[in-house]
C-alpha cells in the first residue's frame, strides 16, 4: 500500500519509460521470495512471457536471478533493457548537462523580447456551427481556470462560447455576461455528446461543431517569473501582444513527424475523429523541433550506450505532453498527458507545454531528474550481484540454456526461445481482456522510438486483447491467451509454477481466461486476493476499475485435482467476489467445462452473501 501511494518514491525504475497496467512491486517481489523460499532453491529461474513494464524482471535481476522476460512490443522491452542497464552518475549527469545546454537556444522560441518566458499556452478549440456556421469556441466550461493555485484564490478565468474571449472575475456568485459580446453563458451539459450552437440554438453532435481546419485560438498563459532569490514561479495570465503563441511557420518546421499518418484503430479513433492526421499534427511544430533535435544531440554524445539509451528515454518521454492533446486541470493548475487513464486523451481546451522549462509537469528537466533517480537506485540495487547485464534474443530460435542475468525478446509469446522444462516460476499478468490496447497506445512510443533506433517489426494483430477494429473478439483472446499460456507450459519444469494475476468486471473475461488456462494445460492450485491499485488512481477513473487483482498459482494439469489453499482472502466485498471466481475457475477447470463457470462463480458468492446476492462481476 505504502509504495502504490508513492511509487515513484519506491521504485524510482518506473519512470525510465512508460507502460500501463504496472504492478505493484513489492507484491512481484514477495511472490519471487515466496517461491525462492518454499523451493528451497536460492537460484531458480524465472519468466515472464508478458513483460510489459518489467516489473517481475526487475525485481527477479534484483535478487541475483535468471530471468527471462518477453513481450510483444518493441517499446517496453527496450524501456526494460534501458532501466537495467548500467551507466556511472557521472557520466550521466555530464551528458545530460551538455544535451541542456545544447538545447537552450531553442527555449527562445518561447521567449518574448524583453526576457519575460512562458512555460505553457492554453488554447481553446475554434469550430463552426454546421447550421449558422458562425464560429464557436469550444470552452468545455464556464471556468476554464482558477486563476493561481493558491487555495484563498477567489478569483477564475472564464471563456465566452460565442465570442472566444476570455475574462477574470471573482469566482463566488459569478456573471455569465461576456463582457465583450454581451453573450448569456449556457451550459452545454456534461458528458454529453451533443451541443446547442450559441448563435442559432442547433443541436448537433460535438464533432459537428469541430469544423475541419483544427483551428485553435490562444487565450492564456503561463509564465515563469523569479523570486527574489531566484526561485521559479508559475504565473496564468491573459494572452498579450508580446507572447510568442504562434507556432514556427511550415518552412523552419522539422517536416518529418509531420507526414507520418496517425494509423486507424478502436483507440486512434478519438484523435482522427478530433481531425489529426498524423503524428506531428498533435504537437506544436516547436514541440517537435525539441524532441527530435535532442534525439539528434543524444544519438551524436561520445558516451556508454548505456547512458545513451537513458537519455533518449527520457527524450522520447517529451512526446507524453502533445500540446493539442494534454488537458489542464482547472483547480490544481496542472498539466494531464496524451494518453490518460489508458486511452488519448480528447479536449478542446488545450495545453502547449514548453518542453525546456524549468517550471511544470512532464519537462525535460523534469524527466532528466527522474531518469537520474532511477538510475541512482538501479545502482543502489544491482551494484553488487554478479549481473551478467542482458541479452536480446531472437523468440523463434530456441536456446540451449538460459544463461545469468535478463534474457529478452520481442514477439508474441507463442514462441519463446526458453528451453523446455527450464522455468522454477513463470510469473505474469496478461492482458485484462479489453481494459488497455497496448499496441495502439504504444503507436505513439514506437513512432518516436523509430526517430531514435531502428525499431523491431512488431504485429499488433497477435496481441492478446478484443479489439474491435481489428475484429478480434472474446474468441480470439482466449485463443491467443492459451496459445501463450500452452507455450509457457511447455517452459516450466515439472514442479514449476504459474503465477498470474487479474481482475475483470466482465464475466467473459473471467471464463475465456479459465478456457485459456484449461486448454494450455494447467489447474489452479492456489488464491490469494491483493490490493493493486490506489484509492487515488481508482477513483480518478470514477471508481469503474477494481481495488484488488486475484493471485492464481497455477501447475501443470499432469498434477492430480486437489482442493484450492486460500492463501490470503481478505474480507471487503470485492475480495469474496474475486475468491469466489477463482474457486469457480478451478472447479469448472477441474470439470473440465469452461461453460459452468457462471453458475459455479453464483454458487461460490452465495457462501458469502447468504441472504443478499449481488455481485459486481457480470
Ligand atoms: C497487463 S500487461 C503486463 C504488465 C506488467 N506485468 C507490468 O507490471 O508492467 C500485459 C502485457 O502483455 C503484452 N502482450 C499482449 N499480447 C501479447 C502476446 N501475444 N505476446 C506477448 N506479450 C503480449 C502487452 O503488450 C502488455 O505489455
Ligand atoms: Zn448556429
Ligand atoms: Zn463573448
Amino acid at each position: 500500500m505504502r509504495e502504490q501511494s508513492n511509487r515513484e518514491k519506491y521504485t524510482p525504475s518506473i519512470s525510465v519509460f512508460r507502460w500501463w497496467a504496472r504492478r505493484p512491486h513489492a507484491l512481484m517481489g514477495a511472490i519471487i521470495d515466496a517461491a525462492i523460499s518454499s523451493s528451497g532453491n536460492a537460484a531458480i529461474q524465472v519468466s515472464d512471457p508478458f513483460s510489459g513494464g518489467g516489473t517481475v524482471a526487475v525485481e527477479g535481476i534484483r535478487r541475483g536471478l535468471t530471468v527471462y522476460a518477453q513481450d510483444l512490443y518493441p517499446w517496453p522491452i527496450h524501456g526494460l533493457k534501458t532501466s537495467l542497464g548500467s551507466t556511472s552518475l557521472t557520466e550521466f549527469d555530464q551528458a545530460a548537462e551538455q544535451l541542456v545546454q545544447q538545447l537552450r537556444p531553442l527555449a527562445r522560441r518561447y521567449e518574448r523580447t524583453d526576457g519575460r518566458l512562458l512555460s505553457h499556452v492554453m488554447r481553446v478549440r475554434v469550430g463552426g456551427c454546421p447550421s449558422c456556421t458562425r464560429a464557436v469556441y469550444l470552452f468545455p466550461e464556464h471556468l476554464i481556470s482558477t486563476a493561481s493555485r493558491r487555495p484563498d484564490e477567489t478569483l477564475g478565468f472564464y471563456g465566452c462560447q460565442g465570442c472566444g474571449h476570455v475574462h477574470t472575475q471573482k469566482m463566488k456568485r459569478a456573471k455569465v455576461t461576456c463582457p465583450a459580446c454581451r453573450l448569456i453563458y449556457k451550459s452545454q451539459g456534461r458528458g454529453k455528446t451533443t451541443r446547442r450552437c450559441v448563435h442559432c440554438k442547433h443541436e448537433a453532435p460535438t464533432t459537428a461543431f469541430l469544423g475541419t481546419d483544427r483551428a485553435w485560438k490562444e487565450v492564456l498563459v503561463q509564465e515563469v517569473t523569479r523570486d527574489a532569490r531566484g526561485h521559479a514561479h508559475p504565473l496564468l495570465r491573459l494572452v498579450d501582444q508580446r507572447d510568442p503563441t504562434s507556432d514556427l511557420s511550415m518552412q523552419v518546421a522539422p517536416q518529418l513527424a509531420l507526414t507520418a499518418p496517425i494509423p486507424a484503430g478502436t483507440e486512434t479513433r478519438q484523435l482522427l475523429n478530433a481531425g489529426f492526421t498524423t503524428w506531428g499534427d498533435l504537437y506544436t511544430r516547436r514541440q517537435v523541433e525539441v524532441i527530435l533535435q535532442a534525439l539528434q544531440h543524444v544519438a551524436a554524445l561520445n558516451v556508454s550506450a548505456g547512458c545513451r539509451d537513458r537519455l533518449a528515454l527520457a527524450v522520447i518521454g517529451l512526446a507524453e505532453m502533445p500540446a493539442y492533446l494534454c488537458r489542464w486541470d482547472r483547480f490544481h493548475q496542472k498539466v494531464f498527458e496524451g494518453i490518460a487513464n489508458h486511452h488519448y486523451a480528447h479536449t478542446t481546451f488545450a495545453v502547449e507545454t514548453n518542453l525546456l522549462s524549468p517550471l511544470g509537469r512532464g519537462t525535460l528537466e523534469r524527466r532528466l531528474k527522474g531518469a537520474r533517480k532511477a538510475l541512482a537506485w538501479r545502482e543502489s540495487q544491482l551494484e553488487t550481484l554478479p549481473c551478467a547485464g542482458s541479452q536480446t534474443v531472437d523468440p523463434a530460435v530456441r536456446l540451449p540454456r538460459l544463461t545469468p542475468g535478463l534474457t529478452v525478446a520481442i514477439g508474441s509469446s507463442t514462441q519463446q526461445a526458453l528451453p523446455d522444462s527450464s522455468i522454477d516460476l513463470a510469473l505474469t499478468d496478461p492482458p485484462y481482456f479489453g481494459d488497455v490496447q497496448y499496441g495502439e497506445l504504444a503507436r505513439l512510443f514506437h513512432f518516436w522510438l523509430a526517430q531514435y533506433t531502428p525499431l523491431a517489426a512488431h504485429d499488433e494483430h497477435q496481441e492478446a486483447v478484443p479489439n474491435r477494429s481489428r475484429q478480434k473478439g472474446a474468441d480470439h483472446y482466449e485463443e491467443a491467451i492459451a496459445a501463450c499460456l500452452r507455450e509457457t507450459r511447455r517452459t516450466l519444469k515439472p514442479d514449476g509454477r504459474l503465477v498470474l494475476t487479474f481482475h475483470n468486471r466482465k464475466l467473459t473475461a473471467w471464463k475465456t481466461l479459465g478456457g485459456a488456462l484449461h486448454s494450455a494445460g494447467f489447474r489452479i492450485f492456489a488464491l490469494a486476493v491483493t490490493r493493486a491499485e490506489n484509492d487515488a488512481d481508482h477513483s480518478k477513473r470514477g471508481g469503474r476499475g477494481m481495488l484488488n487483482d486475484l493471485v492464481i498459482e497455477c501447475v501443470r494439469d499432469d498434477h492430480p485435482p486437489t482442493a484450492v489453499t486460500i492463501v490470503h482472502a481478505g474480507d471487503s466485498p470485492e475480495a469474496q467476489e474475486l475468491i469466489a471466481m477463482g474457486r469457480a475457475l478451478s472447479d469448472a477447470i477441474n470439470q473440465q467445462d469452461p461453460e459452468l463457470l457462471p453458475e459455479l462463480f453464483r454458487q461460490h458468492l452465495y457462501q458469502y452473501r447468504e441472504s443478499k446476492f449481488e455481485a459486481r462481476i457480470v
